[in-house]
């Protein structure tokens, strides 16, 4: 049949938007698949309803006249038109509070806490262990799967909002307040999250990965991460001398290094992230070279100044400097 493939395409199409790294109808988080339960009845009960109001108007249009005197009955009218409404949206909220009522289970107390302060157009991610330690990283942020963490968020210069749609519900960050976020992966695997809240030019470039893993992995990374970062070998040093020389360090940290600034993202283990410029970018030595000379082409209006002092030598080994901070 003429119809079948571009009917079949469109619907696998379709149910992709289910799956995937971004999709709420995935849910790999607590809160999340409460939502997910919520739109799945929602959205099944709308089809009921929907189906139901279709075979009336078919018969008000081509069914007999007995019927068609049926459906104008007062009866009809008053209990489909008023009654049932009322008494069906009624229940569906009132289940929708009871679950979204539900909470995830608490972080715990003096346990790990995150701090995610949103700026223009990153996220500055700072793990807080019980102990006091700080450690500082950006743009993505890994989770022990089965722990409930605590993420605080706020925001640096405008409102943006903190959503991962596979984890739980959105949260906007605001300048000068701390909301509080429980985020309880319920399984491994990777997640994106996105601002939710227009906050300028690049707003849609503001991005970022979750990564759920099992709590030993977690521990064990969050030790590197807390980590200086190890001297580069002898064939990249000329990298490190010219991350220095350049001036990087005067908006970037590199622990370890006298790379000590802190408007920018830490770069302390900026290779071993999935992305690059707030998941705008793969991470690879071509994106960082691409991110240092052509940063305003990928992403318009960032704060970076675009660097046009290198020559492509010396930005390959910048970048191969940058991608082996692991
Ligand atoms: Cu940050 Cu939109």
């Amino acid at each position: 049949m003429r119809w079948a493939v571009p009917l079949t395409s469109s619907v696998t199409l379709l149910l992709q938007g289910c799956a995937g790294v971004q999709s709420a109808l995935d849910p790999s988080g607590d809160e999340a698949e409460r939502i997910g339960t919520l739109t799945w009845l929602l959205i099944a009960f709308s089809m009921v309803v929907f189906i139901a109001v279709l075979l009336a108007a078919g018969v008000a249009i081509f069914g007999r006249e007995r019927w068609r005197a049926r459906l104008a009955g007062e009866k009809l009218v008053v209990g489909g038109g008023l009654v049932f409404p009322i008494a069906a949206l009624t229940v569906l909220l009132g289940y929708g509070f009871y679950l979204m009522s539900l909470g995830s289970p608490s972080a715990e107390q003096g346990g790990l806490r995150i701090e995610v302060v949103g700026e223009q157009w990153w996220w500055r991610v700072t793990y807080v262990e019980g102990t006091g330690r700080r450690i500082e990283s950006a743009n993505e942020i890994r989770l022990p799967v089965g722990r409930p963490v605590e993420i605080e968020l706020t925001s640096a210069d405008v409102i943006h909002s903190f959503w991962v749609p596979r984890l739980a519900g959105k949260l906007d960050m605001i300048p000068g307040h701390k909301n509080t976020l429980t985020l309880h992966p319920t399984k491994p695997g990777l997640s994106r999250g996105q601002c939710a809240e227009y906050c300028g030019g690049p707003h849609a470039l503001m991005s970022f990965y979750v990564i759920a893993m099992p709590e030993d992995e977690f521990a064990t990374w969050l030790e590197r991460e807390a980590a200086d970062a190890a001297p580069p070998a002898r064939n990249l040093a000329m990298g490190q001398a010219l991350f220095l020389s350049a001036g990087c360090g005067a908006c970037h940290a590199v622990r370890g290094t006298r790379a000590r600034g802190t408007i920018g993202p830490d770069l302390t283990h900026v290779g071993g992230r999935l992305s690059l410029a707030a998941a705008a970018l793969e991470n690879d030595v071509s994106a960082f070279v691409r991110w240092i000379r052509d940063g305003q082409h990928v992403k318009p209006e960032n704060r970076m100044p675009p660097y046009e002092i290198f020559t492509d030598q010396e930005l390959r080994q910048l970048a191969s400097y940058l991608d082996q901070l692991r």
